[in-house]
């Protein structure tokens, strides 16, 4: 059997106004427009993935926290409807999604054998996180491959960012020696914004565009910073910094996705493709592509 090789990976933001500025038949509620430059920024991307071949995408979602340890989807088949908690005038999605189960347990036995708190989440009825959903339909929206999901872990509020790297960083060797030893081929998800200060209240008509700007220039500053680094292929000074980032730009980066991500590529040391930016609620969003097909 070839050996397995994760061929992309892809910081590919949740925020659900995307969902419902696209309209595809899941969602309910219906939109007039929005959040365009993020949504061309995601064609981009699903062109770019296009050309690759892949058979799984792993997922690390923000939404889905578990204290107790990283958990796994582990049932092949999950249907229901997911409606976000904060947006439910937004999203309302009905989801039909297959799990690579004997991945998942692949990476999961690695990560306990690696020291971390594990668990396969066993429950059929589980309703999947809107941040997974949207991060995955937005990259596939035919949802014609399976997933890996994996939940994020509270440590960046419990101890520090440095206690969730060093977590995270595991998960990643874990994730990459569990792909290769699976002869598949493998694109990687980290589920989260970059700056995260958001306002708190929606326009009348949510998908005004007139209202729609980053929540302030510290914040902005901040995410130049970190596109920078992945422009120029400096991984390893971006994961460095993670710590500052992520609480003075409040950056959902504390979710540790992208932290397993960069463990899980090697901490990738070539450009990386920024196919996009845009603010959402004035939150700071990037989709980013390190291709290593
Ligand atoms: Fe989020």
């Amino acid at each position: 059997m070839a050996k397995g090789k994760i061929v992309a990976g892809v910081l590919a933001p949740h925020p659900p106004h995307l969902v419902y500025a696209e309209n595809p038949p899941q969602n309910e509620p219906k939109a007039e427009c929005g959040w365009e430059t993020l949504r061309w920024a995601y064609e981009r991307l699903r062109s770019s993935l296009a050309r690759i071949e892949y058979d799984v995408i792993i997922v690390q979602s923000a939404h889905w926290r578990t204290n107790s340890g990283t958990h796994f989807l582990g049932v092949p088949h999950f249907k229901g409807l997911s409606v976000d908690p904060v947006f439910p005038n937004l999203f309302r999605y009905t989801y039909d999604l297959k799990v690579d189960v004997p991945l998942a347990e692949a990476i999961c036995q690695k990560a306990e054998a690696a020291g971390l708190a594990t668990e396969m989440m066993r429950n059929k009825d589980y309703r999947i996180d809107y941040g997974a959903i949207v991060s995955c339909h937005m990259t596939n929206p035919s949802w014609d491959t399976p997933i890996v999901g994996i939940s994020s872990v509270g440590s960046a509020r419990y101890f520090n960012m440095d206690v969730l790297q060093a977590q995270m960083f595991k998960l990643g060797q874990a994730t990459r020696e569990a792909v290769e030893a699976s002869g598949k081929r493998a694109v990687l998800l980290s589920s989260n914004s970059l700056s995260h200060r958001h306002f708190t209240k929606e326009p009348a008509l949510v998908e005004d565009m007139s209202f729609e700007h980053i929540n302030n220039h510290n914040q902005y500053l901040w995410d130049m910073k970190m596109i920078d680094l992945m422009k120029r292929g400096k991984s390893r000074e971006m994961i460095d910094i993670l710590t500052d980032f992520t609480e003075q730009a409040s950056a959902e980066t504390d979710s540790g996705a992208l932290s397993w991500m960069m463990s899980a590529m090697n901490f990738p040391d070539y450009p990386a493709e920024v196919h996009g930016y845009g603010t959402v609620i004035g939150t700071g969003n990037a989709i980013v592509e390190w291709s290593q097909a």
